[in-house]
């Protein structure tokens, strides 16, 4: 597969976040997309904006135990633990191929204590072409009990203010759902230096098995992906959008243009598309090929000027 010269983006799409300069607006979400390498032989990644990586640890971890992944109504429940070949890994084995792509590389990074976040963060910082780092705080800090980095506004922003000064990359925090107000945490994330939020991770949630009376997952719960969670995303977006001046990536259920449009006439710059890659590997061209025939048929010129541009009166 070769680079962009050959690729033809419709210019009318390219979006700016944190100085990196985007194709579109349309980035594979993390954790479904692998390490980007196995969709290559699916789709053309020269033609996406970006994709964010399956969340990288310092070292390599195995996940949980399967079942793993069970369907729901609009949606799936998934407790795939993290499982992930760790950042030395990832920069080592993945990158050198990945370069080849003219796409953004957002590294997704995880840890189970604020050092082990840093220790990843770290490792990742000499991996040549890696666009941002996107932080994953819906992880339980095992050093402080367990608490969920991402339901706490003072354990999210003392992670941030660290990360940001460890990174050498601009830095995404990529939001919970799982609290009960999502602009609190938006807004100590911003002010400890976060350049970007990505919003929401998936929802914690549960399905029971009724002949054998226990837990369709092996871990118990898991986290809810799909069009069901995307009238939660989108309100998310919008109130964090109302809250904060940084830039917002929406996530949550998107499986086409009009879904990708709501978040971003709510207040989001750019897109990323998780679970509907599943089910149409093809998903992520679709909704490019989407937006330019909105921005088409509605004589849009860039499609910047929609970010925000709800009208509530
Ligand atoms: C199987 C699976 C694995 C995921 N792994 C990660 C991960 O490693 N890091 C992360 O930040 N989000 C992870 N997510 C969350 C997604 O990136 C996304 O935020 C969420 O699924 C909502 O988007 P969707 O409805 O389009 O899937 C994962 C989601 C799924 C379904």
């Amino acid at each position: 597969m070769t680079l962009s010269a050959t690729t033809n983006h419709d210019r009318r799409l390219a979006v700016e976040i944190a100085g990196v300069r985007f194709n579109n607006p349309v980035i594979g979400a993390s954790g479904t997309f692998g390490y980007g390498l196995e969709f290559a032989e699916l789709i053309d990644l020269n033609r996406l904006g970006g994709f964010a990586t399956k969340g990288l640890s310092a070292r390599p971890l195995p996940g949980n135990e399967p079942p793993r992944i069970v369907e729901t109504h609009g949606g799936m429940l998934n407790a795939i633990g993290l499982q992930n070949i760790g950042a030395r890994a990832f920069v080592s084995e993945k990158l050198p191929l990945l370069r080849r792509y003219d796409t953004r590389i957002i590294a997704n990074v995880f840890g189970y204590s604020d050092d082990e976040y840093l220790e990843a963060i770290t490792i990742l910082n000499d991996g040549e072409g890696i666009a941002a780092y996107e932080l994953n705080i819906s992880c339980p800090n095992v050093k402080e009990g367990g608490i969920v980095i991402g339901a706490s506004a003072d354990a999210a922003a003392r992670l941030t203010e660290k990360a940001k000064r460890a990174s050498t990359r601009p830095l995404i925090v990529k939001l919970s759902p799982n609290v009960t107000d999502v602009t609190v945490l938006a807004r100590a994330i911003v002010d400890a230096g976060a350049d970007c939020l990505s919003l929401i991770n998936t929802m914690v949630g549960m399905s029971v098995d009724v002949n054998t009376r226990r837990p369709r997952l092996t871990y118990g719960t898991g986290g809810l992906s799909g069009p069901a969670i995307r009238p939660i995303a989108v309100r998310m977006v919008y109130d964090v959008a109302q809250t904060v001046d940084a830039p917002l990536i929406g996530v949550g259920g998107i499986a086409s243009a009009t879904d990708a449009l709501e978040f971003i006439i709510a207040g989001a710059t750019a897109i990323q598309i998780g679970t509907a890659n599943y089910y149409d590997p093809l998903v992520t061209l679709k909704v490019i090929d989407g937006l330019s025939t909105y921005c088409q048929d509605h004589d849009i010129a860039s499609l910047d000027s929609l970010v925000g541009s709800i009208s509530t009166d």
